[in-house]
């Protein structure tokens, strides 16, 4: 029996979670409750002791197993809950492998330098002589001495071995100072001199505030790359992290909402002006890791984007960006993908503007009142796509508006909630003075379907990967509910993890979405996925990297899923995981929607019981608006069905 498994069996699910809801009551079958992930009056959290999982049927609609449920009132991820709940149950944890001990304290020992480092660069800012010029740039951009102290701004020496010869002094090795990217080394085995040098130095913090790399900004015409920052390493991984954050933390809770902005700059001027819910992107895309730490503390997101010409380059970057990140890190290609996933990842996006030429940092230092009005103002996504899109039509021309109407349309779409969508047709049809009646015609005109992909198909081999291979024996004992397609799907994401962008494309195309840690009901194979997702859609994902990627927690269950993959007979070719794994994702949601539709109609009989008319009349909403989702599932596996049929009946029948 696996661990989880093994705590499952130990723990009751109305027990662990009575403690969190006073409310919890018998009634029935089930046992019901106040949400408490929402706020409700009535009753809609729902535990099911039969299944051990719990469901809110109210605001949330969400729901899982005891795991999900820790890690969602605790804020804690997999191997947090797993501790926690391994405790509660009395189930030893497997000890630290030796390699693992030996990884943390290098760890340990690495952060330890990078701090004295930071103070090194902070101490000469403040006191050395040569200085100067570097304290006089800090002034001229603004920055108080608080600032520099509490963000811990600094300067770098320009000497070769300024910061070498202090931390040698203080027993670091060269070695060491390599691998955290403070020295740099032209040859292996050659001595290393230091990388940041004549810059000013701003220290990038983790959530905790532990400084785990630098940004290093040029003081001088000329002096290039503009900024050099510490190179990805075991510590600083630049995909996880937005600078400011844990300064920013809790006047983002406070605010109800974080503001992005580009630069380092940017943000030290807003905490300088006493805006303090403000992080900055690190000179790369937004990743999904960086916005799921911040929707740890909110779900409204401001981007405060620069503003050069109208429609312009870094804006649209920015659009990008946050695009590519909501999506789940799947690249999707259009709008589009933006604003469905703004609706389902359920959190609200809005755009501010900067005046022409100007940045944060100036706005903040000109007009701090107008920098307060550019994000009052800030724009939902929606508005701000139509807006860039119309700006340069002429929409009394009937070109302008055919162009503005064939650009909007796409986007209205995608849009899931029905009142919202129709006000911003009507808004479309005053903008194009186009008659809603036609418009509407036009939304519901199907985009037509993409044509199978050009690719040649080879004749696929009969392969043993079909939906039931023989269960792998760690999950043996009790095959997790959904487990083994679920497995299945791992195993393929993990052999064919280029194949994900084509089989999210896929499910896309199909009105099905992509395929989300939601999709995975076992604990540990959420966990995996989400651990892994980020590999699958790297440049160039292979296997033997995943075992550094994933925890030590989920290192058996990687091992275990791997193994589903290397002991195929043959290796399934791209064109059989494309038209299978979204054929898979649609049945595990299908199998999880039917077992949802159990669970209500148990509540129903319940309330017939009763003889609770409301009740009984509010489940069968549930009941309806359940098989209603169910009949969209069964057609998009149709439609993914015959997308294969019609491929092999061009290949057959010309
Ligand atoms: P900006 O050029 O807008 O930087 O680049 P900034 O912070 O506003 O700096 P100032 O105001 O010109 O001094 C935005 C971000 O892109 C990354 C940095 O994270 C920077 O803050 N960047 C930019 C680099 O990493 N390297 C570069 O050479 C330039
Ligand atoms: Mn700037």
């Amino acid at each position: 029996m696996s661990t989880v498994d093994e705590i499952k069996s130990r723990l009751d699910i109305v027990d662990v979670v009575s403690a969190y809801v006073p409310s919890l009551k018998k009634a029935g079958r089930t046992y019901k409750g106040l949400c408490p992930f929402h706020s409700e009056k009535t009753p809609s959290f729902v535990v099911f002791p039969d299944s051990q999982t719990w469901h809110c049927f109210g605001a949330c609609s969400t729901g899982g197993d005891i795991f999900t449920f820790v890690m969602k009132r605790e804020g804690y991820d997999f191997s947090e809950a797993l501790k926690f709940l391994a405790e509660k149950a009395g189930v030893p944890l497997e000890e630290r492998s030796p390699e693992a001990t030996q990884a943390d304290r290098r760890r340990k020992k690495l952060l330890e330098m990078v701090s004295v480092a930071a103070q090194f660069f902070h101490t000469q800012l403040l006191q050395s002589p040569q200085a100067e010029f570097c304290r006089e740039y800090v002034a001229r951009r603004g920055l108080s001495h608080d600032t520099v102290v509490s963000f811990q701004l600094g300067y770098a020496p320009d000497r070769w071995e300024a910061l070498k010869s202090h931390l040698l002094q203080r027993g670091y090795s060269e070695q060491d100072m390599v691998a955290a990217g403070l020295l740099v080394t032209k040859e292996e085995n050659r001595p290393g001199y230091d990388r940041f040098r004549d810059r000013f130095i701003v220290p990038i913090r983790d959530l905790r505030g532990q400084t785990v790399g630098f940004g290093a900004r040029a003081l001088h015409d000329g002096q290039q790359p503009k900024y050099l920052n510490s190179p990805q390493s075991v510590l600083f991984d630049k995909s996880a992290i937005l600078f400011g954050l844990d300064m920013a933390k809790n006047a983002i809770r406070d605010a109800g909402q974080a503001i992005i902005v580009e630069g380092y700059m940017d943000a030290l001027q807003a905490h300088e002006r006493g805006f303090k819910n403000v992080v900055a992107e690190m000179g790369t895309a937004l990743t999904e890791r960086q916005l799921r730490e911040l929707k740890r503390f909110t779900k409204k997101f401001v981007l405060a984007l620069d503003s050069d010409s109208a429609g312009s380059a870094a804006t649209l970057r920015g659009i990008n960006l946050a695009r590519q990140t909501l999506a789940d890190s799947t690249p999707v290609p259009t709008p589009q993908g933006l604003i469905r996933h703004e609706s389902r990842l359920n959190v609200e996006l809005l755009v501010a503007t900067m005046p022409p030429g100007k940045d944060p940092d100036d706005i903040l230092r000109e007009n701090p009142s107008l920098w307060q009005e550019k994000i009052d103002s800030a724009l939902p996504l929606m508005d701000y796509y139509i807006q860039t899109v119309t700006a340069p039509l002429d929409l009394n021309s009937p070109k302008g508006k055919a162009t503005a109407v064939k650009e909007i349309i796409p986007l209205l779409r995608e849009i899931s909630d029905p009142v919202e969508q129709a006000a911003y047709l009507q808004q479309l049809s005053r903008l194009v003075k186009i008659g809603e009646r036609v418009l509407r015609e036009e939304l519901q005109r199907t985009p037509a379907t993409t044509a199978p992909s050009g690719r040649t198909a080879t004749t696929a081999p009969k392969h043993r990967f079909q939906p039931e291979p023989p269960a792998p024996p760690q999950t043996a004992a009790k095959p997790v509910n959904g487990g083994n397609t679920e497995e299945l799907c791992l195993a393929m994401v993990v052999g064919k993890p280029e194949m994900l962008s084509a089989v999210n494309r896929k499910l896309f195309d199909h009105g099905a979405d992509v395929l989300a840690v939601e999709d995975f009901s076992n604990p540990a194979n959420r966990a995996l996925f989400l651990q892994i997702k980020g590999w699958a859609v790297s440049e160039n994902p292979t296997m033997d990297d995943l075992p550094e990627i994933v925890s030590e927690t989920l290192q058996g269950h990687l091992a275990t899923i791997m193994s589903l993959w290397v002991n195929q007979p043959h290796t399934p070719p791209d064109e059989y995981v494309e038209k299978e794994l979204p054929k898979m994702i649609v049945r595990m949601r299908r199998q999880r929607l039917e077992k949802r539709l159990q669970e209500l109609t148990a509540l129903q009989s319940d309330a017939i019981e009763q003889n609770d008319r409301d009740g009984v009349r509010q489940w069968q909403q549930r009941i309806s608006e359940t098989r209603d989702t169910l009949k969209l599932l069964d057609k998009a596996h149709d439609a993914l069905s015959i997308m294969g049929r019609r491929r092999i009946e061009e290949k057959y029948l010309g």
